[in-house]
């Protein structure tokens, strides 16, 4: 059963019935590679996150990072420019989890048994660990204006994201469906085809309150620059192995500190 602290937090479609369901959209989530949950946060649970967001925001740390879409290290035997090693940029202003008090709603989503078992049943996994260091199970994005994410792929099977505020010109999220692997290996050639602008991805037209399930480790996506407004986007990080830490590094460039 669901807390009866989040009832109020949830839209109406959201009921215990609901997410004693997951795998009925496993399918769906397999073939179109994303999932979203419209008004997934009803009208008054959208007021208490945005408010939440709004006050925490002066203790976000801002972070430009530069990167390869792979998220990895270059590989001196491509170019510069190859699709491999080409440098693509992020900036966003970024919450970690220990700023985010223990009564929010957002730890009450992220720590309820109901809603695990639901992501466990759509994501078809074992289990869901929260991240062992303090900073990186939950953590709350700011993009201001002129804020973007370049394109990658991520580290993890798949992402959750909860728009909490949608800019009102840019940030769009847009996305190339299981593209990643091509006869076994990375299909480098359609990459550099992305990077180059040669092919236009899906646009999500993605609404405050909707929950956001997606591929990301084998659909490469970006958010294009918040023109106008601001773009408050939540992830819940979830690890199938107990006890694991987000890098270091990763640490450092999106949160300023490790602990
Ligand atoms: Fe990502």
């Amino acid at each position: 059963m669901l807390d009866p602290d989040l009832k109020f937090v949830f839209g109406d479609s959201y009921s215990d019935d609901f997410f004693s369901n997951g795998a009925k959209y496993r399918e769906t989530l397999n073939k179109e590679g994303i999932l979203i949950f419209n008004s997934f946060i009803g009208t008054d649970g959208l007021k208490a996150l945005q408010n939440e967001a709004k006050e925490l925001k002066e203790y976000s740390y801002k972070s430009s990072s530069e990167y390869n879409v792979y998220i990895s290290e270059y590989d001196h035997s491509f170019s510069k420019n190859s699709p491999r090693n080409r440098i693509m940029s992020t900036s966003k202003k970024c919450i970690p989890n220990d700023l985010i008090p223990k009564k929010s709603i957002l730890q009450k989503i992220y720590d309820s048994t109901v809603v695990r078992s639901f992501f466990l049943d759509l994501l078809n996994k074992e289990k869901l660990h929260p991240y062992q260091d303090p900073l990186s199970s939950i953590n709350i994005n700011y993009y201001d204006q002129g804020d973007a994410l370049g394109w990658h792929f991520d580290n993890s099977d798949y992402t959750i994201t909860l728009l909490v505020k949608n800019c009102t010109q840019g940030g769009v999220y847009e996305f190339f469906n299981d593209m990643r692997y091509k006869e076994g290996g990375e299909d480098y050639d359609f990459v550099e085809k992305i990077l180059d602008e040669k092919v236009k991805g899906t646009k999500v037209d993605s609404l405050e309150g909707d929950l956001m399930i997606f591929k990301g480790n084998k659909s490469i996506h970006q958010v294009t620059a918040v023109e106008k407004g601001e773009r408050i986007l939540v992830t819940f990080n979830y690890n199938e192995t107990k006890g694991i830490s987000l890098s270091e590094q990763s640490r450092m460039t999106f949160f300023g500190r490790i602990k």
